[in-house]
């Protein structure tokens, strides 16, 4: 459920008009929704064990107002970079509820988080264990570890966003894992707290999950029959959600929980997850203005304002996005279809093909759903386009949380060498 819905003949977020946004901002602006963030988080938490850190994927939507809405909640953080762990650390989220996973962490990025305190590092190999435990011991503590293992599982969704298969760069191969466990013991600034999985992004079915999770309940068994102390079950992200209103429906969260619930309630760890899509993606949506109505030779282009650079996924997986006017179509309203485009010299720059949308003109607005996870995050200022705006929307109020780029932030930090004066 998200509460973008049509109100007096136009598309609101909440109890704002999206063309009041467009009107004081310009477009593109990605908008997001507080009481559908919040309405996600809280569905998702309370079909977890009570205990359970839930860790909000920070690469999902990083800025610092939607994380705050998260923390206020009692949400933690997954981080991947150093940049995400000061972005949930500039948001109030506590070192005790971040994770750090990732196959490249940096030296610099270990130290950064071991002066955080956080919760826990999900080591993807046995070098990086090793650049650990010497970090560690520069900076005096003991870091948390839980080995992300690879359980080469299919989680049958996108090849690209596919984390668990066993040719993948994630995790430590199946095969060297009790290696990997027995090396951790041995270093002396390294604590093992537990064991890590995650199989892959926008999962539908919660068969991949439910093999996934057996075997890394029996992993725990095993490891502590030879002493390791695990007490934490990080279980990953990866539920799916639904894109497209004709489809069927991704398994809901509490049929999640329960199986989750399920498989490891009798290894009496605590639970982490990690959710970032589940939580963002239907909480926001992008706002773009349709620049010209093209005839061409076989096809009819929307070119509007917002383009490749600003959400990547219809380009990068095809993924598929809803997209409608933001007027709301009358009962006499004339329909036709459309290839929906950005102005990005590239073929690959299209939001959708042959999509039915009521007759548009220029200046008439669209709003491409689904883009609170994995859009602003994902931008880029190819074409020397700025981002995109980005507007926090709570009941009747509404507040933009980053404003476009402009051009000092676009140009200004390149520097001209002195051989060119
Ligand atoms: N934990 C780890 C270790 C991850 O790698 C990911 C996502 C998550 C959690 C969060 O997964 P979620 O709950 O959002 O499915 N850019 C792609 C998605 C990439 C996901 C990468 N890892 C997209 O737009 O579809």
């Amino acid at each position: 459920m998200n509460h973008f819905q049509y109100k007096d003949g136009e598309l609101y977020a909440e109890d704002v008009a999206l063309s009041a946004i467009a009107a004081a901002v310009g477009t593109p602006f990605y908008c997001y929704s507080t009481a559908t963030l919040e309405r996600h988080y809280r569905v998702f938490a309370d079909a977890m064990q009570k205990d359970a850190l839930v860790a909000f994927s920070v690469k999902a939507n990083g800025n610092l107002a939607v994380l705050k809405t998260l923390a206020s909640l009692g949400a933690g953080a997954d981080v991947v970079s150093g940049g995400e762990l000061k972005r949930a650390l500039a948001a109030g989220i506590p070192g005790e509820k971040i994770v750090f996973s990732g196959v490249g962490k940096t030296k610099a990025e270990m130290a950064a988080a071991l002066k955080a305190g956080i919760y826990q590092f999900n080591v993807e190999s046995e070098v990086e264990l090793l650049a650990l435990d010497e970090v560690a011991g520069a900076v005096g503590v003991t870091a948390p570890v839980a080995f992300r293992v690879n359980p080469d599982v299919d989680a049958k969704t996108h090849a690209k966003i596919s984390t668990g298969g066993a040719e993948t760069k994630f995790g430590i191969p199946w095969s060297h894992v009790h290696a990997a466990y027995a090396t951790a013991a041995k270093l002396k600034h390294i604590a093992i707290v537990g064991v890590d999985v995650h199989i892959g992004s926008q999962i539908t079915d919660l068969a991949p999950f439910e093999t996934a999770f057996t075997r890394v309940v029996e992993l725990v068994g095993e490891l502590r029959a030879k002493g390791h102390a695990i007490s934490r079950i990080d279980l990953g992200g990866g539920l799916g959600v639904p894109y497209r209103n004709d489809n069927l429906p991704p398994p809901d969260p509490a049929a999640y929980g329960a199986l989750a619930s399920r498989i490891t309630k009798d290894t009496g760890a605590r639970l982490i997850m990690e959710p970032g899509r589940l939580i963002a993606a239907n909480a926001g949506l992008l706002v773009a203005c349709v620049i010209y109505v093209k005839q061409g030779e076989k096809k009819q282009f929307l070119i509007v304002d917002a383009a490749m650079n600003d959400l990547i996924r219809p380009a990068l997986y095809d993924a598929w996005h809803e997209i409608v006017a933001v007027a709301e179509p009358k009962p006499d309203t004339a329909w036709t279809r459309y290839d929906i485009v950005g102005p990005v010299c590239e073929t690959s720059d299209i939001f959708a093909a042959d999509r039915p949308l009521p007759v548009l003109k220029s200046d008439d607005r669209i709003a491409i759903l689904s883009a609170g996870a994995y859009g602003a995050t994902m931008s880029s200022a190819y074409n020397a386009r700025p981002l995109a705006a980005e507007v926090l929307v709570k009941g009747g109020e509404w507040a933009v949380i980053r404003p476009r780029m402009d051009d000092d932030a676009l140009f200004g930090n390149d520097r001209i060498p002195a051989w060119l004066g």
